[in-house]
Parts: C-alpha cells; structure tokens; sequence
C-alpha cells in the first residue's frame, strides 16, 4: 500500500482553493462579489459611526489579459470611520481577521469579504491592492498589499504617511481584477438598487466601466440606532465557549461569572439558575470539573426562567426608513410594512421586518417580486433555497385576493447577531423553524392589510365600471324617449350623471 502525504494548508489557501463558496466562482460572479463585499465594509464603516454613508464605486477598464479577459480597475471609496494604520495590513491582507467577531448586529462576519475580493484580483492579475485610510486624524496612511496566500500573512508592497490637512475621514481600497462585467451587469445595478432599498440613508455612485453614472441618492438623513455589543445568551452556549469564558473570567464565584458574562443575567435569575443546576453560589469556577462543566452547559438549556435577549444588540431599520427606501426605488401604488418583535433562535436575538407593496414602478410578472435582505444586505442568489421564499410560497394568496402576475413586491428583511447564512457568501438563510415562524407571521400581519386594500380596489373598479355604463347608455335613451315622446327638447341628464359620477368619486 503507498503512503499517504499528509500537509497543513492556511486559511488563505483553503478560500484560495475553495473561491465558490465564497460566492467568487466565476469571473461575472466574482466582480459582482468583489463590489459587494467592499460597499459592505464602507456600509459598516459609516454606520458603526451613524454617519450617513456616501460610496463611491468606479470600475474601470485597464486592458485585456493574454487569455482575452477583460481586466478592471476596482475603486471603492467611502466616509465611514477609517482603519488604523496598524490594523490596515492583517485587515485586507490575511484571512479570518476582523473587527466583526462580535456579538453584535453588522454586515461583515467572517472577516473574509474583502480579503477574498484583494486575493481574487491578486491570482488573477498579480497586482496589488492599494488601501488608503484614515479615522480624521493629522494623517492618512496609504498601503500597497499583497496576501502571502501559503502563510496567510499581509505582505507590506508600499507604505506612505500623507498630512491630513482636509481632516479627511474614510477609507479608499483599489485593486486589479478579472472580470466580466457584461455578465456581472443586471446584479451589479440590481445590488446597488436594492441595497439604496434597504439603506435609504446612503448615497451610493456607481460608475460602469463605459463611464455611465449611476446615482442613488439618500431620500434621508435619519439612521437606525447603531447596535450595542452584547454578552452571550444562556440558550446559546455550549461547553467550549464555557469554558473559553472561565478561563479569561476574573470573576472567581460562579454567582459572580454569571451575572457579568451573560446576557440578561442578574443576581436573582443567577440563584435560582444555581439552585436548579444544583451548584452552590460561592463555588470557584476554576475548580469545575469537566463533568460540571458539561451538565451546566446542559442546563443553561433546559432552565425556562432566563429572560429573553434584548434588542439593543439589533439595528433594525424601523418602519418609517422601510417604507422610506420602499417608496424611493419602488414608488408603489400601495405599500404596508411591519416589524415584528424581538425573537431568538439557538440563543441568537433576530427580528423581521416586512412589507408588501402594489403598483406603482413594480413589475407584473409572472410570479411576486421577491425582495430579501439579511442585516442590510440584499440577498441576489439562490432565491429558491431561502428561508423567506419558501414562506412565501406556501401561502395561499388567494384568500387575500393576491394573485403572482399582479405587480407586487414582497421586502423581507431579517436581522441578528448571527444570521444563520447557508454560505460564507452571504446569499441564503437557512431554514430555522424560529425564522420561518416570525417570517409566516409577519406576512401573515401585512396580507390581511392588502386583502383589505384589494377588496377596496375591487369595489371601486366595479363602481367605475358602473359609472361608465351610465355615461355611456344615459345619453342614448334621454335621446331614444325624447323621440318616443314626439317632444322636441331633451331632458336634461347632465345632472343625473354628475350625482352618479359624485358618488363614484367618493367611493
Ligand atoms: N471600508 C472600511 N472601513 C473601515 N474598516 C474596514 C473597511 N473595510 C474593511 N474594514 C475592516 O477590515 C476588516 C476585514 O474586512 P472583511 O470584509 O475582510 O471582513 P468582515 O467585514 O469583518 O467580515 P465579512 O467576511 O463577513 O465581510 C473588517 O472587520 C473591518 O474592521
Ligand atoms: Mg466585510
């Protein structure tokens, strides 16, 4: 039998070799993600700040490769909070490393998006990335990066420091990329409108590469309350966080560990919790055995009287700036939102936010215009493997009067600390019994008020029919019974429908 060889890969190496399931497949795939993954992180930049956020994307055509692929220039610019200069190399440079690990509603979460977009454009083109940036500061720091993709370490290409006199604030990334953006196109504009959608506060210009503006701009100024960082939920521990937990802890008693590491746990809720796991209070956790720390993981589940997490660690949009982004790129006939309360899955805060709108600049198609959103971020790919179509489709429309080729759009929004995406691309949420409960009941919410508008819409399209009919016949028979009468002058029916019409008017 041949020996087998065995040998350790970096996570760079592991997303180099693996780019699909980062959403980087192809080359039309690829620019889309790239462009998405940057408008991300200057989304979060400028929230984490509540400033409202205005992005500038330009991508420009530098020349085609040897293999006859068009090469691109990315440029992403933004107003958010800057990177300092120490943290620049490692967050666009190495792998799994970013300030998002936290227990706390963002965009970003695996500390991948822009790195995987830089080691695409660097296998591609062996160019590297330019991040400029600066958090207002009396400097701006300016890198050339690339990603030493065996070690999964930042290689510092360039390094200047610029004066700040402008006070300038935010964060410039550019790079090379392969791409096919004739391809790419339909999303990239979709992406950009529906995430203008979803962010009503933001000002996004987007240059194509034949130098058309797309412009979309912010309809407010008001922003979501930016999320607090929270402590874990009971509900969702399990033995290793424990015991990461007892180990950087400098509570000593158990009492103490868990009033100040978890969410919503005070003195009381910590006792009696004590009681039921059958621990005393003054115990040190550091003298927990294994066992111990096994059957208080598992208890923290079974315990029914921990409160549930609060919403501060969420940063939904709320329904005015909903229907604000609604009316500003859909510009219906009729809309109607609604944000369902806080609701937890595995020990994870979410809320839902819907809306269903008619008319206007919606498409009539054959089926609804499917909307889906995650933290903020429009959801493109996969439409039939998420969570929110599959609710959608298994209700029965008929009975609000709502039927697929009529124009309407259905927005789902879900937002958490940890959206439980089937992807690290970010493009469908799976199928929690949790989610799809909130998401049924809040459709549920916003279609009886459309059943309600549809019967009004009936009943005023038959009263017009109604009317059209009088106009239309009234004048005939006045002339018809004249003649039938031998009477010269006919009776006045103006009137007759005008308090016709009236009433039609009213109604
Ligand atoms: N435009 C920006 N402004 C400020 N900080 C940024 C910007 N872009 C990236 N960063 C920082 O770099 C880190 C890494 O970004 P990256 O997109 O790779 O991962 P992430 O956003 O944390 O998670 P995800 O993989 O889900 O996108 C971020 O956590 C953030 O701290
Ligand atoms: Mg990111």
């Amino acid at each position: 039998m041949s020996q087998s060889s065995f040998q350790e890969i970096s996570a760079s190496d592991f997303f180099y070799r693996n780019r699909d399931i980062a959403g980087f497949t192809n080359p039309s795939r690829a620019i889309f993600a790239a462009i998405r993954e940057l408008v991300e992180n200057s989304l979060d930049a400028a929230e984490s700040l509540k400033i409202p956020p205005d992005i500038y994307v330009r991508l420009l055509p530098v020349g085609k490769e040897d293999n006859g692929s068009q090469v691109f220039k990315l440029r992403v610019e933004d107003n958010g909070s800057g990177i300092q200069p120490r943290f620049i190399p490692s967050a666009f440079g190495q792998v799994l490393y970013g300030s998002k690990y936290k227990l706390k509603q963002m965009r970003g979460t695996f500390g991948l998006g822009g790195k995987m977009a830089v080691l695409y454009g660097q296998i591609m083109t062996h160019k590297p990335a330019a991040i400029t940036s600066s958090t207002g500061q009396a400097k701006i720091y300016s890198f050339k990066l690339m990603i030493d993709i065996q070690r999964n370490r930042p290689i510092i290409v360039d390094r200047k420091v610029l004066i700040n006199k402008e006070k300038w604030r935010g964060t410039i990334v550019e790079f090379f990329i392969e791409g096919d953006y004739l391809r790419a196109m339909p999303k990239i504009l979709e992406y950009f409108k529906q995430t203008a959608m979803v962010n009503p506060y933001a000002n996004l210009t987007f240059v194509d590469p034949k130098g058309r503006l797309y412009r979309f701009t912010r309809s407010t100024t008001e922003m979501p309350e930016p999320p607090k960082e929270t402590l874990p939920h009971p509900y969702g521990v399990d033995v290793e966080l424990l015991q990461r937990l007892i180990y950087i802890s400098p509570h000593k008693t158990i009492v103490d560990f868990l009033k100040n590491h978890f969410h919503r746990v005070g003195n009381i809720t910590a006792k009696k919790f004590l009681a039921f796991t059958g621990l005393s209070p003054t115990k040190k956790t550091k003298k927990l055995s294994r066992e111990e720390i096994v059957t208080l993981t598992q208890n923290l589940k079974k315990f029914k009287e921990f409160l549930p997490p609060d919403a501060s660690c969420l940063s939904p949009l709320g329904n005015d700036l909903l229907k604000a982004g609604i009316m500003k790129e859909l510009k219906p006939e009729y809309l109607v939102v609604s944000q369902r309360k806080p609701s937890t899955y595995a020990g994870h805060p979410f809320i839902v936010e819907i809306g269903i709108a008619y008319g206007g600049a919606i498409a009539r198609k054959n089926s609804f215009q499917i909307y889906r959103f995650a933290n903020k971020i429009p959801l493109l790919y996969d439409e039939a493997s998420d969570v929110s179509y599959k609710v959608i489709n298994a209700i029965n429309w008929r009975r609000y009067k709502v039927t697929p080729d009529m124009p309407i759009a259905i927005v789902v929004h879900i937002c958490s600390t940890k959206v439980p995406y089937k992807t690290v691309g970010k493009e469908f949420i799976s199928d929690r019994e949790e989610i799809r409960r909130e998401v049924a009941n809040a459709l549920r919410e916003v279609s009886r008020k459309i059943h309600h508008f549809m019967s009004k819409r009936e009943h005023v399209d038959k009263e017009r029919k109604r009317i059209s009919i009088f106009a239309k016949y009234l004048p005939r028979i006045a002339e018809f019974s004249t003649s039938l009468a031998g009477k010269e002058t006919r009776p006045d029916i103006k009137k007759l429908i005008a308090s016709v019409r009236k009433y039609g008017k009213e109604e």
